[in-house]
């Protein structure tokens, strides 16, 4: 194998020769710090290959190219980072997740509801995805057909990379997707595959019979059972089943050929050079396949990952990976880096978990599995964050544990089914209005769409009529609101949750949409109800002064410091969900009703975990009556911390 520094001086006699001595230094300096992390990670992907040199070669080069266009006001950004890297851990981050069309209209026009944004303190925004997605069906953007160029409707790539400035001299980062596993079947590289090519066969998975298909699908679960059953797609020009996870105009990657990692690389590198700062990595978990296995978090994702990480960190330091894999919490925590890769994978990850349980919590009124379940996880890196949330673009799938249920005296398929049944609105008496994603009759698997205000209660209740439901049901809103808030990592509030706004039934007048419910909670924004945000008396102005006080609240609260423990504690009432957040910024204990009647806890609980002397309400900011017990109303949150 050959000496890292070969690699190096071919970078500084290539793309930076034209550089100044100081800018070579600086890469020089960078290299030696990652290029031990990404040959590793390398290695353990192709070490095996005899053109193995050639190919680090190639991706130092692409790095080395990536660091020279780099524009003057990203290598500042850059350099920020690194003088403050904990930036995005802050208490004062706050994620705002939409579609720009159903937004704004278009990427110019974004730019337009900045003070928006600001009045919710937004500071991250992740975009949905926003390159040009192959035409008709296409996955709400997640097939692309173009990496280098934005969706046509929405702008081109100058509207974006001027957007992304605009946003970060506003102090917001733009967060976009890079949908990694698979491309559109009308990408470039598939046409050319299509067409009989080699080369580009060799970027995808492909075979000419069902043989290995035959052996996989016997090990493999279904992502869409029903839209597009099985994993595999049979084109009769090239006379191949084609590796198809999603649908079957999603063509899977094939990483185990070193040039799509690098193509990839490329153009990661290339978004971040448009000013991207969180480039959020779609479908992660799949990425390398496995026979025998279910082909999901195989230890190449995360090497690929890492090799990602390692290289993009040389020539645009600022970027930050965040990995979507909605997988079991023991498969979840490896995305943020374990062991040697520990602060060496993706800094940001979204916490499925948390989101499940909460919705457990609220449809069980109890919270022994939340807490239960959430004391199992491991504690994550120091310099990584949980995207925290309640509701986002997709279904929600209940990732509970089979052995978390039974500890805590449940059995986790009948509590699944119990949760489907309960946010289908099936289960009699229960508050949501939520549709069925996906049923699979083989596992009995039953996902959730819905909007985050319709699956907590306020559809029956305005139906209903009934200004208790109603009530309930907007508490439960402030609620889950206030829990991802105070959690740790980036909340993202989920574009017209703000607003409580409903699921919205107009996609099945699309028919390209009409398809996938999980358009029932993608709805257009209704700037009528944002003209009511400020008036308290409506609900949309209800639930938006209510954010916006829990985001005050967290603001000026640095003890909720992303690198500060989470710990799910026990209350001694399995109505009340604890949660302590603790670290050298300060403690702060965290006490939420799940249920409709009022719930206390004993002080002498209080005591036992540390919270002795007297109490400051962070929330109501005022310090706490004495008394015997802390008593919370219906769906009460309250933010503890000692009175000094
Ligand atoms: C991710 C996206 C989802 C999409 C899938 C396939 O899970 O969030 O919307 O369907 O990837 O790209």
């Amino acid at each position: 194998m050959m000496d890292s520094t070969h690699y190096l001086e071919q970078a500084v006699n290539g793309p930076l020769r034209l550089m100044e001595p100081l800018e070579q230094e600086l890469f020089r300096l960078r290299f030696a710090q990652h290029m031990p992390d990404a040959l590793r990670a390398l290695r353990q992907l192709y070490g095996q290959r005899p053109d193995f040199d050639s190919w680090v070669g190639h991706l130092v080069n692409l790095v080395a190219q990536g660091y020279a266009s780099r524009p003057g006001p990203l290598r500042l950004l850059d350099l920020d980072r690194a003088i403050e890297p904990d930036w995005f851990q802050q208490s004062d981050m706050v994620g705002y997740v939409c579609y720009t069309d159903r937004f704004a209209g278009t990427l110019a026009q974004v730019a337009e509801k900045i003070s928006y944004l600001q009045e919710l303190g937004v500071t991250y925004l992740h975009l949905m995805p926003l390159l040009r997605p192959r035409p008709g069906p296409n996955d709400g953007g997640y097939a692309v057909q173009d990496y280098r160029q934005v969706n046509p409707l929405l702008g081109s790539m100058d509207d974006l990379a001027s957007l992304a400035g605009q946003l970060r001299r506003h102090g917001i980062s733009l967060c976009t997707d890079l949908v990694c596993n698979h491309t559109a079947k009308e990408h470039p590289w598939a046409q050319q595959a299509m067409a009989g090519d080699q080369r580009y066969q060799d970027y995808y998975i492909m075979y000419a019979d069902r043989a290995m298909p035959d052996r996989y699908e016997e090990t493999l679960p279904e992502v869409f059972p029903d839209f597009a059953p099985g994993n595999f797609t049979y084109y009769e020009a090239i006379n191949r089943w084609v590796w198809t996870t999603f649908n079957e105009y999603q063509w899977d990657l094939n990483y185990r050929n070193p040039a799509v990692l690098a193509e990839m690389l490329d153009i990661i590198l290339f978004l971040a050079n448009q000013g991207v700062e969180i480039l959020r990595l779609d479908a992660v978990a799949f990425m390398w396949k496995r026979l025998g296995t279910d082909s999901q978090n195989q230890p190449e994702a995360h090497a690929i990952l890492q090799a990602w990480r390692a290289l993009s960190r040389m020539a645009a330091p600022g970027l930050l990976l965040l990995a979507e894999a909605i997988v079991s919490p023991d498969k979840l925590i490896p995305y943020l880096g374990r062991g040697l890769a520990t602060n060496k994978e993706c800094e940001l990850a979204y916490h499925n978990v948390f989101m499940v349980l909460l919705w457990s919590g609220l449809a069980e009124r109890n919270a022994r599995l939340m807490t239960y379940a959430l004391q199992q996880m491991p504690a994550i890196p120091s310099g990584t964050a949980w995207l925290t949330y309640a509701r986002c673009h997709d279904d929600i799938g209940w990732a509970v544990r089979d052995e978390d249920a039974a500890a805590i005296g449940l059995n986790g398929f009948l509590h699944r089914a119990f949760l489907s049944d309960f946010y289908s609105g099936r289960y009699e008496g229960s508050f949501a209005r939520g549709a069925t994603f996906q049923f699979n009759p083989k596992t009995g698997d039953r996902r959730i769409s819905g909007s985050l205000a319709s699956l907590a209660g306020l559809e029956a209740a305005l139906e209903a009529g009934d200004s208790r439901l109603i009530e309930l049901a907007l508490r439960r809103v402030l609620l889950l609101h206030n829990l991802i808030l105070v959690f740790g990592g980036i909340p993202l509030l989920y574009m017209g949750d703000e607003l409580a706004l409903l699921n919205d039934g107009s996609y099945l007048d699309d028919p390209s949409l009409m398809d996938d419910n999980r358009w029932l909670h993608r709805p257009r924004m209704d700037w009528t109800r944002v003209a009511q945000r400020t008036d308290e008396q409506t609900i949309p102005g209800r639930v938006f002064q209510g954010i916006c006080a829990l985001v005050a609240a967290r603001q000026r609260t640095p003890a909720l410091h992303a690198q500060a423990h989470t710990q799910a504690v026990w209350t001694h009432n399995d109505q009340v969900f604890g949660l302590l957040r603790e670290s050298p910024r300060g403690r702060v204990l965290v006490l939420a009703n799940v249920t409709e009647s009022a719930q206390a806890v004993a002080r002498h609980r209080l005591f036992e975990l540390g919270f002795g002397g007297p109490l400051r309400d962070l929330l109501a900011e005022e310090p706490l009556a004495d008394g015997h017990d802390v008593w919370l109303p219906p769906y009460g949150v309250c933010w503890l911390a000692l009175d000094e």
